[in-house]
């Protein structure tokens, strides 16, 4: 799916997204919980303002879940609820309503005190394209809403949809843009494939993905391709080796790079490198 952000669609998409949380009590925030901070978008904040939030690590299948561990640990000593979930099979998904409702406890009691008859709590779910809010949404709905992509603006008229007893949610998701001004969050994002493939230089990104296994899992990276001995920092050599193993070559027997670099983040994408999350927080 293209999405092309401009200053003028940020622009409106921020201030839509202020609109929208007026209507509601709990802002859920989607990540992708291999990369929990460079999939948010530090935007959330402002828009947020002081509702109460619910940080979701949706795609927990395809992360590191001791690494999943320490993410959600650390977004509750930050004060919001955390969840990790898996979307697309449904787990963990079902304490989503109870979060909810333990973030409301103090509106509930306000409204109560005033007399007012319970209402369900309402909820947004924000993030950027590709973590999964459609899929997540259907899922707490039971049922297909419509995917209206990923564009700035919502046109079409707001929907609640009823989640269990007690939650609310709109029907259409806030939809932010990936910030990637470093090199290092754009790289984690192309790595798991949240940008599209033409903004950085595949090389780049399976260079990147190269250097954290060997940092980080080295045994992934020679079980995959059958290394015997890994080089320390011989990026160049690694590639070949891999090259030559997977059959990347070139007339002359020199080892096509784009090749190599295809097979390296298709796999990584597919876990075929094992279960990895590219970053932990940085409690400094
Ligand atoms: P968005 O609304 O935030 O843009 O994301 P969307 O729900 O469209 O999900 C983006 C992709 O991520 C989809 O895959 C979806 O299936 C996948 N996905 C969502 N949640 C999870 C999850 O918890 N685990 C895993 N492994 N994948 C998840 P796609 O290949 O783009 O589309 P599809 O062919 O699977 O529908």
């Amino acid at each position: 799916m293209t999405i092309q952000w401009y200053p003028g669609h940020m622009a409106k998409a921020k201030r839509q997204m202020i609109e929208k949380i007026k209507l509601i009590d709990v802002v859920v925030e989607l990540v992708d919980a291999r990369i929990p901070q460079s999939s948010r978008n530090p935007l959330v904040d402002e828009i947020a303002g002081s509702k109460p939030r619910l940080m979701i690590l949706n795609k927990s299948d395809l992360a590191d879940p001791d690494k999943t561990a320490v993410w959600i640990d650390y977004f509750r000593e930050k004060g919001y609820e955390a969840l990790a979930v898996n979307a697309q099979t449904g787990e963990g998904t079902k304490a989503i309503p109870q979060a909810v409702r333990r973030l409301t406890a103090e509106r509930r009691a306000r409204s109560e005190r005033k007399g007012m008859n319970p209402r369900a709590d309402r909820a947004l779910i924000l993030g950027i394209p590709n973590v999964g809010k459609s899929t997540l949404i259907n899922r707490l709905a039971g049922k297909k809403i419509a995917k209206i992509g990923d564009r700035p603006g919502i046109t079409t008229a707001q929907q609640w949809v009823k989640i269990g007893k007690t939650m609310e949610l709109l029907d259409t998701p806030g939809i932010l843009w990936p910030k990637f001004d470093d090199e290092a969050i754009g790289l984690r994002l192309a790595a798991t494939g949240a940008i599209k493939d033409e903004i950085l230089d595949s090389q780049e990104i399976a260079v990147f993905i190269l250097r954290f296994l060997l940092e980080n899992d080295p045994v992934a990276l020679k079980e995959r391709y059958q290394l015997s001995a890994l080089p320390e920092d011989d990026i160049v050599f690694l590639f070949d080796e891999i090259g030559k193993r997977r059959g990347c070559m070139i007339s002359g027997g020199d080892i096509d790079y784009d090749k190599t670099a295809e097979i390296i983040i298709r796999d990584f994408r597919t876990q075929k490198l094992g279960r990895q999350t590219l970053e932990l927080p940085n409690r400094v």
